[in-house]
């Protein structure tokens, strides 16, 4: 049966580290996977702006011998030209898997539902799992064993929090959501995250104090405060997130050893200051470095799985 990569909800905690460390040996030896993809095709669909998620599935599809297709709004209009069903109805008569980004998360489930090849969500108002999966890449290179340790995600509680928080819960990380008051990730997101959590032997808090949040830290994320589509929030939510920018006071709460990530495009001088995101304890470019590999596992893994 196909599968579609749209939540790490859907994904148990050991096909996920699966992925993991598929991840890792396509990035430490990639020669080994280079035809693995060949013959096969994938529709990269963007509804909005990107440049790490474009680049990395277009040249990590190439680096395997496969595929790919880009199309924006401005080719095909998804919903608006065509219907989202005729457009999967057609895509899934010429492709191998289809990368989408959509604004409303219904539209990337609703092609999983209408197509018979898997569908990977490379972004919505809901999660961003693709991102996730780079990002505990990452956290592990440089931290080592990630159990009980403590990720805080400083920020606006929407789609890279709430794939990172069910992310830390599978793989048994301690999660902290510091969010102002208004701005905390959605209920059924934190419900499902702490009941992962208890398999797994970890925690999910959320705090509305930035300083109490990341004390002891080994792991300082965040992410802008106004996301794409929310463009006209962004005077009210510029207001609402005073106090919550990453800055070098606020690291200092954090462990010695702890790591600065954001998952980018970074506003400078908003969530975070150039002295945090330019510092050494910033692994942001690997971060970015990392959806490279993290993303040839899932499509190598739902094409070949
Ligand atoms: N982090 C991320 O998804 O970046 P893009 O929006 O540039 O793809
Ligand atoms: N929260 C951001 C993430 C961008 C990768 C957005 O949705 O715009």
């Amino acid at each position: 049966m196909k599968r579609d990569f749209l939540s790490i909800a859907d994904w148990s905690s050991k096909e996920l580290k699966k992925i993991l460390d598929l991840s890792a040996d396509m990035k430490a030896r990639p020669s080994r996977y280079k035809n693995s993809l060949s013959g096969k095709s994938v529709a990269l669909i963007f509804e909005k702006q990107s440049l790490r998620t474009h680049v990395t599935f277009d040249v990590g599809i190439y680096q395997l011998g496969g595929h790919s297709v880009y199309l924006t709004q401005s080719d095909i209009n998804l919903g608006k030209r065509e219907s989202i069903y005729d457009v999967s109805k057609n895509l899934e008569r010429w492709m191998d898997a289809v990368v989408v980004r959509t604004y409303a998360h219904q539209s990337c489930v609703d092609m999983g539902r209408y197509m018979k090849i898997p569908v990977v969500n490379a972004l919505t108002d809901y999660e961003h799992p693709c991102q996730a999966v780079g990002d505990f890449l990452t956290a592990a290179e440089h931290l080592g064993n990630l159990k009980r340790k403590k990720f805080v995600f400083v920020g606006d509680g929407n789609n890279v929090c709430n794939s990172l928080m069910l992310m830390a819960a599978k793989i048994g990380m301690n999660f902290v959501a510091t969010t102002p008051e208004g701005y905390e990730p959605p209920s059924e997101v934190v419900r499902i995250s702490r009941k992962e959590a208890k398999a797994t032997g970890a925690s999910v808090e959320l705090v509305h104090d930035p300083a109490e949040g990341v004390r002891d830290a080994d792991v300082i994320y965040t992410d802008v405060w106004v996301s794409m589509g929310q463009e006209n929030e962004k005077e009210e939510k510029l207001k609402a997130f005073q106090g919550f920018q990453v800055n070098r006071q606020l690291m200092k709460q954090a462990k010695k050893s702890a790591i600065f990530m954001h998952c980018l495009p970074a506003h400078r001088g908003e969530e975070v200051t150039d002295d945090v995101i330019d510092s050494k304890q910033s692994v942001v470019w690997d971060e970015a470095e990392n959806r490279l590999h993290s993303q040839k596992a899932i499509v190598y893994t739902l094409i070949k799985g």
